[in-house]
């Protein structure tokens, strides 16, 4: 028997300008050929109240009235990935915020030009992913 502790989860959503440019597909099974499995999915178009609610931490930001404008501005996928230290995992195989410069290899890397159409968010940590799972999936808690 195992006794590494179980699995992690964590949130990710593709955003809409990945959406738009057709590469769902591409992103999604970047992550199942990793091994992580998908514990959720849904094609949900985010309103503007949810969008503060996901970026609590950002709402303040100068950034954030245009990234609430495209993160609302069309159909988006989110996903409850699980799998061994998946949270870390995946922030490296999303790559850093900045398409321009995450590193080649990395999905923001090999397909983004943008630091704000960056294809995907996932949580930063365990409690944001507990937070962010919460509030997309309530059933899943
Ligand atoms: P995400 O991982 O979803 O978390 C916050 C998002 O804000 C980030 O990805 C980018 O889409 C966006 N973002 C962060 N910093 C900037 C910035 N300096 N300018 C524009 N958008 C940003």
């Amino acid at each position: 028997m195992s006794s590494s502790s179980p699995d992690e989860r964590t949130l990710v959503l593709i955003k809409p300008d990945a959406v738009r440019r057709g590469l769902v597909g591409e992103i999604v099974s970047r992550f199942e050929r990793k091994g992580l499995r998908i514990d959720a999915m849904v094609t949900r178009t985010m309103h503007a109240d949810f969008a503060d609610q996901h970026y609590a931490e950002h709402v303040d930001k100068p950034f954030y009235p245009p990234l609430k404008a495209f993160m609302t501005s069309g159909p988006l996928v989110a996903l409850v990935l699980s799998g061994d230290q998946v949270i870390e995992v995946v922030r490296a195989m999303i790559g850093s915020t900045d398409g321009r410069k995450a590193a080649a290899g990395t999905i923001r890397g090999d397909l983004s030009l943008s630091n704000r159409e960056n294809l995907v968010h996932a949580s930063d940590s365990p409690d944001s992913a507990k937070r962010e799972i919460a509030l997309w999936f309530p059933e899943l808690g």
